[in-house]
């Protein structure tokens, strides 16, 4: 397979995305684009006030059009928010010319990562475990159903799974030979 124009990862909040997205571009040489932290720059306000002014529909909207935009980006790996998944428009614009990859999370890890947070309004509640898992039952299907590739991330450090990744991406290219990513080639 030889690499994409762009590298797209989805999957829940606490699955790991922005870390390993961070890394999966440094290694590939492509840019890394975070939406969640694009729309926040973009609007100079955080996720938790644009959930209070503007309601979640609101924050969709933003989500919508940021993707849109970013899926212009070549050479790039584009981190997406959990719920990006939620509407066809987003999930059509993000499977263009990307190669998508679901990083699968369990529960107990999604909780376990997510704990401490105060930055994702949808978790600021009694029980944060449940809406979690209610979350997972609907979108789970949705991942699943985009992806080219599912990764498990469980009980793995963010390098472990970018090597796995990288694997997976390009498995015949010698490691030394993916250094010329960096050079701007992305077809070996
Ligand atoms: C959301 C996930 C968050 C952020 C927003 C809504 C969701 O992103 O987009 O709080 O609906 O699952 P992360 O998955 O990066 O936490």
């Amino acid at each position: 397979m030889s690499l994409p124009k762009r590298v797209v990862l989805v999957g829940p909040m606490g699955a790991g995305k922005s870390t390993i997205g961070r890394l999966l571009a440094k290694e590939l040489g492509y840019q890394f684009m975070d939406s969640d932290r694009i729309i926040e720059e973009r609007c100079g306000a955080n996720i938790p006030w644009i959930f209070d002014v503007e309601g979640e529909d609101g924050f969709r909207q933003r989500e919508t059009a940021m993707l849109r935009e970013l899926a212009e980006q070549d050479q790039a790996v584009l981190a997406t928010g959990g719920g990006a998944i939620m509407r066809p428009e987003n999930r059509e614009v993000l499977k263009q010319d990307a190669i998508v990859i679901y990083l699968r999370t369990s529960i107990e890890q999604q909780v376990e990562r997510t704990r401490k947070d105060r930055n994702r309004p949808l978790l600021q509640n009694e029980d944060p475990e449940a809406v979690l898992r209610k979350l997972f039952s609907i979108r789970d299907p949705l991942y699943t159903g985009l992806a080219d590739i599912v990764m498990q991330t469980d009980r793995k450090s963010p390098r472990l799974v970018v090597r796995q990744l990288v694997n997976r991406l390009n498995p015949k290219t010698p490691r030394h030979k993916r250094k010329v990513y960096k050079e701007g080639r992305h077809h070996v």
